[in-house]
């Protein structure tokens, strides 16, 4: 694994300096960054899919592009909550046959979509000409203003591995004592595998009857991370068990468009404006999540 690391980064020296000299156009790569944000949990069915969807749609509003990456091992739950057969996966991408650009689905809702990074797992198949190209392509996504991860629940490396590349990391649970036990397991892992790694881990907590209860169960995972594993994990906030989330899965659209004055929307709205307030933290942007995923490849 060692070598493998040791030969990416090489790989990724080459690129830079490649792109570098390629960077004649007036894009200009180093004041704008790029935030990623990973949506995980412990447990499934927790809302992820429905967080990370309304979410992109909160950022769009903003005026930010967005680019929401379903990572959801087989199930490509994204597209159904959105209502649009992806043509094209990444899957296509590895094997040259599209470019990022084209396998991107735009939605009628201003966000973008990009199925099957699932395919991210099979990277370790690849000669190094066709890694190359992969990296290359994924590094196109920097144009966009956030990328929001969908991923898979539970504590598979694929999981881990998103965790730990990206910027921020939102953690869900809900107030059920599965779901906290779940994450808790979750927060655990991340924690005892990248024991000095500085991951901006974030909780939010999910189907609450009041922020009173919200609040108790943020406290009870905040301490017990912070005494048990030395983690800060913040809080960053929580989404009202509201009707009009059903409501969205059901028609396929999402609930912040269905409506925008919902219990459910202003919870979502004030997350992101939460998110907003926090700094990126520099580590490097997109490239180098990159660079860290493959090195685990
Ligand atoms: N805040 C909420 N209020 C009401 N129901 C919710 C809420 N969040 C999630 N749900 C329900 O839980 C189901 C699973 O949500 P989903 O986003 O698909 O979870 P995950 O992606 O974590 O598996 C949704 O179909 C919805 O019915
Ligand atoms: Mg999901």
């Amino acid at each position: 694994m060692g070598d493998q690391a040791e030969e990416l980064r090489k790989l990724m020296s080459q690129s830079s300096a490649q792109d570098t000299q390629r960077l004649i156009t007036p894009v200009d790569t180093q004041s704008k960054k790029t935030r990623i944000i990973t949506v995980t949990s412990g447990k499934g069915g927790v809302g992820k899919t429905n967080m990370s969807v309304n979410m992109a749609i909160a950022y769009a509003r903003m005026g930010k592009k967005v680019v929401v990456m379903d990572a959801d091992l087989g199930l490509a739950n994204v597209n159904v909550m959105l209502n649009i057969i992806p043509r094209f996966t990444l899957f296509h991408v590895m094997r040259r046959q599209k470019t990022m650009k084209e396998i991107m689905e735009k939605t009628e809702y201003g966000i973008s979509i990009v199925a099957g990074a699932s395919g991210l797992a099979k990277i370790a198949n690849l000669n190094e000409e066709e890694r190359q190209n992969f990296i290359n392509e994924l590094e196109s996504l920097t144009e966009v203003d956030v990328i929001i991860i969908d991923t898979s629940a539970g504590v598979n490396n694929n999981v881990i591995d998103f965790v730990a590349a990206a910027e921020d990391a939102v953690i869900i649970t809900t107030p059920e004592p599965t779901a906290i036990t779940d994450a808790y397991g979750l927060i655990k892992i991340i924690a005892t595998e990248y024991e000095n790694l500085n991951i901006g881990l974030k909780l939010v907590v999910n189907r609450v009857k009041s922020a009173a209860e919200a609040r108790k169960v943020a406290d009870r995972m905040t301490n017990i991370a912070g005494q048990f594993l030395n983690l800060k994990v913040d809080y960053l906030g929580y989404i009202y068990d509201d009707p009009v989330v059903a409501q969205g899965v059901l028609r396929q659209k999402p609930f912040l468009v269905i409506d925008p004055r919902a219990r459910a929307s202003f919870c979502i709205e004030h997350i992101v404006d939460r998110l907003e307030k926090t700094e990126v933290r520099d580590i490097g942007g997109f490239t180098a999540m990159i660079r860290r995923l493959f090195g685990r490849a």
